[in-house]
């Protein structure tokens, strides 16, 4: 069993200063004590490894490989808050790493423990919706429900979540939270920070937050709940979200254009902007991402040779503005079935090119007319540009057996130069951690440090993620 530990992947060896052993047994009794488990076997290997496969545990290959019990960890699945109270104090108070896995459909490596001594904490039988008020449509559910659970509970009601992303049907709403998640209803909604109102939370020592009330306005000093937006699992462990979900537009309009550049996006973008004031959702993407979701999901194309295509949704008929915009080559949908088309077309580009090999992401924020000039010249098998441009959010794929430091490196600083983000909405995890300096300055950093040793002095939750080692720079 020892030479698991020589099993090394092309990133843990990059980012883990030194290799722990396995949990204790006695360790792994106590905590199993404490709340429901899975007995570890190789069919649960995929707790150990991520959507994008790029970042297995170091136990990740012998768990997948033995038809045995794996004996160094364990996976807890609480029922309850109390559960996960229990088992956090006693993490806290043994030292005992914990990482906290929603549907795991994070693509920064931020939901997968990366020792083999860490407790993987799943959130799925926390599912259960607590209570919906259809006259505000506020609703109150556990972390670990599914975000399509949500979507499906409200629409009949005539709301719709204020989040909605391709990975709907597996990630769970602690997790949307935990990530502070964007996606294609952004540009609509805004961010998780103004939709959800409040939060259950356990912090590392077993203490129960209430910070789930459902009011509009709560100004009674520190918002808490903004600090565990966004927090990766690095604070504590979500337990329940209250949310706002929003009133269904009576009627909306789909469209597909399509365009020989990428100006003339942009300049489409600002019109549409200005014309429309309010957008219901404004994607973008290029050619090479078009090619390959037609191909690997055999999807059928409205408009298969253009350079760069845009999914917009209004609210207002849209027919005198296209005519303005002189756009020449456009698509409206005029049938749920042809709009739930049109969306695959977008929605399926992040699984179509995982089927092309293996797939480096960058998810950045850069000015908007900027940012075909991140995707240009880049070498790969595939280069594509995609994403959420209304809110200035491309999602950069290169497809290419091997990654070297020097060319990441290199596109994190031309977007911290554009004063760009190097991460726009899926969070830092282990993928970013060493790059996060680009995009916040050490004041800032240091006080995050601070506020994380204030929570978890024991540094047990989710360690690795988000910040940079000391050893690392950028
Ligand atoms: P996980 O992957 O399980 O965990 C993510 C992080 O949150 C980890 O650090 C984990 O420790 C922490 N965490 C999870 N649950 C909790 C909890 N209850 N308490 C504390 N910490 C917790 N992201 C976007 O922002 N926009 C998109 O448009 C988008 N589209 C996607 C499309 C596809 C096809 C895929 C595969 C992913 C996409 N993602 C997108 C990324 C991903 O779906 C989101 O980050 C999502 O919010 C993760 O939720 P999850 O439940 O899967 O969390
Ligand atoms: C998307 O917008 O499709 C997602 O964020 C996933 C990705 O970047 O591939
Ligand atoms: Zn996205």
């Amino acid at each position: 069993m020892q030479l698991v530990y020589l099993v090394q992947h092309f990133y843990a060896s990059t980012v883990l200063p030194s290799i722990m052993p396995p949990l204790a047994a006695h360790h792994i009794k106590a905590l199993t004590k404490l709340s429901p488990h899975l007995p570890i076997t190789s069919s649960l290997a995929h707790h150990f490894t991520d959507w994008t496969g790029k970042y297995p545990s170091r136990s990740y290959e012998a768990i997948k490989t033995s038809t045995d019990q794996w004996h160094g960890t364990c996976i807890l699945r609480p029922a309850n808050v109390e559960q996960v109270s229990s088992i956090l104090k006693y993490a806290t108070t043994n030292k005992i790493p914990v990482v906290t896995q929603g549907g795991n459909t994070g693509l920064v490596g931020g939901g997968v423990p990366i020792q083999e001594d860490e407790v993987v904490l799943l959130t799925s039988a926390m599912n259960k919706i607590i209570e919906f008020d259809k006259d505000t449509g506020i609703i109150l559910a556990e972390a670990g429900c599914i975000l399509e659970t949500l979507q499906d509970h409200v629409r009949p009601h005539g709301y719709e979540m204020p989040i909605d992303l391709g990975a709907k049907g597996s990630c769970q709403i602690g997790g949307n939270v935990a990530t502070n998640a964007g996606g294609i209803k952004y540009i609509r909604h805004g961010s998780l920070h103004a939709n959800v109102l409040g939060l259950e939370v356990v912090t590392p020592d077993g203490k129960v937050l209430d910070l789930s009330r459902s009011l509009k306005k709560d100004n009674t000093g520190y918002s808490l709940k903004d600090l565990f937006i966004g927090s990766e699992g690095t604070l504590g462990v979500i337990t329940k979200v209250a949310i706002e979900s929003k009133p269904i537009s009576k009627e909306t309009f789909l469209m597909l254009v399509g365009f020989q550049t990428f100006p003339e996006v942009v300049a489409f973008f600002r019109q549409a902007k200005r014309y429309f004031g309010m957008l219901n959702a404004f994607e973008f993407w290029d050619q090479v991402a078009h090619e390959q979701v037609v191909h690997h999901l055999k999807l059928q194309s409205p408009l298969p040779t253009c350079p760069f295509q845009v999914l917009f949704e209004t609210e207002k008929d849209p027919l005198d503005f296209l005519e303005e915009s002189g756009a020449e080559q456009c698509v409206l949908a005029d049938s749920v079935s042809q709009q739930l088309n049109l969306w695959s077309l977008r929605e399926g580009i992040p699984e179509a090119l995982s089927k092309c090999g293996k797939v480096w992401k960058w998810d950045v924020s850069v000015p908007i007319d900027r940012m075909m000039s991140v995707v240009e010249n880049l070498e790969g098998d595939i280069v594509s540009g995609y994403g959420h441009l209304g809110d200035g959010n491309l999602h950069l794929n290169i497809v290419k057996s091997s990654m070297s430091k020097e060319m990441e490196r290199s596109i994190y600083a031309k977007v911290a130069s554009m004063g760009g983000s190097i991460s726009a909405e899926h969070g830092i995890g282990q993928a970013k951690s060493e790059y996060l300096p680009l995009s916040k300055d050490a004041n800032s950093l240091e006080v995050m440090r601070n506020i994380k040793a204030v929570l978890d002095p024991a540094g047990i939750m989710n360690p690795g993620k988000i910040f940079p080692s000391a050893s690392k720079e950028c």
